[in-house]
């Protein structure tokens, strides 16, 4: 759905894109990671046409992004990192206000902000003005702005960074559901945690440039795969070391206190009869598993 290609963009001499390629799919829920600087806010900004680039194109569905390009900003919903100032408005105007801007009736916008408020779970805020608003209720706010106009792309930067965890959950299930409809989801974050859970996809940025992108899952399952085994024990006696140590499948045990962990290349099967073989020469053991992968430490591999 969005071609990135060799994008550039310098704010006086500081460097902030230096030829991005990258591409999301149609209905991916897209994790955008990248350390601070790392061009993520610039880049959204250009796809939502707010910002122009020195050079390079970005596509959406084959169509090129511009500045002012009117139809395709009818088709995106961005949520900007900062939010500015609404005077005077109460939630319900300000809802009915960007609605208008789309061109909707009167009984249409009121619909649809009633619609979208009792998705993010705001209605009973709907008489409270803006300005007034804790700093994680605008950012729920934002997002049910950038969906008045039922777009088919979402742009969000680090919509979630100052909402407490149920509005984080919410957003969250959200995002899923919209993206389970049929919506493409480009959302920038430093939660690693929460991105792994919930986006289809991942692309690492530093500097400018994709250090690299893929299928979260996939990604996950290929570190777990090789990652060591992890055993913590309350009793460990020195004939279950010594069949632990002759094992043809376990190399280059680690000693903690009270656990032991160990690359491990068998199958599940062949855990599991070690496992009944540790626990015979007895060892008592409190749990035996594979780390899991984590995209933290993905992010930091390739970004350092
Ligand atoms: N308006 C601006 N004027 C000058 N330099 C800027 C401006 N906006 C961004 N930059 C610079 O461009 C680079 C990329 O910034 P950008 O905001 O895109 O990064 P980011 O990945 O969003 O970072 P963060 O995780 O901190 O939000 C940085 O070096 C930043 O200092
Ligand atoms: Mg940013």
């Amino acid at each position: 759905m969005i071609k990135i290609r060799n994008l550039r963009k310098v704010y006086g001499d500081i460097p902030a894109l230096c030829g991005l390629t990258m591409e999301i799919g149609s209905c991916e829920l897209f994790g955008f990671v990248g350390p601070n600087g790392a061009g993520k806010t610039t880049t959204m900004k250009i796809i939502a046409g707010l910002l122009r680039a020195d050079s390079g194109e970005i596509l959406i569905d084959g169509e090129r992004v511009t500045v002012h390009a009117k139809k395709l900003k009818g088709e995106i919903g961005y949520v900007p990192d900062f939010f500015g100032v609404y005077d005077n408005l109460k939630v319900q105007e300000y809802m009915e206000f960007y609605a208008s801007l789309y061109g909707m009736s009167g009984r249409e916008t009121r619909k649809r902000t009633e619609e979208l408020l009792g998705m993010l779970n705001m209605t009973e805020w709907r008489e409270e003005m803006v300005d007034s608003l804790s700093r994680g209720m605008k950012q729920k706010l934002c997002v049910a702005r950038a969906l008045v106009n039922n777009p088919k792309l979402l742009v969000l930067d680090e919509p979630a960074s100052g909402m407490e965890p149920k509005y984080r959950r919410q957003l969250k299930e959200l995002l899923q559901q919209l993206c389970a409809e049929g919506k493409t989801i480009l959302i920038s974050s430093h939660n690693l945690q929460e991105l792994s859970e919930m986006c289809t996809n991942i692309g690492v940025i530093d500097k400018g440039r994709l250090l690299m992108q893929g299928n979260v899952q996939e990604i996950l399952q290929e570190q777990t795969i090789s990652n060591p085994y992890v055993l913590q024990y309350i009793r460990f006696p020195e004939e279950a070391m010594a069949l632990l140590k002759s094992h043809a499948l376990v190399k280059n045990i680690a000693i903690r206190e009270n656990s032991l962990s160990f690359p491990f290349t068998g199958t599940r099967e062949e855990a599991a009869a070690l496992l009944s073989g540790l626990v015979a020469a007895g060892a008592e053991i409190s749990s035996f598993f594979r780390e899991e992968g984590s995209l933290e430490k993905l992010f930091l591999e390739v970004t350092t």
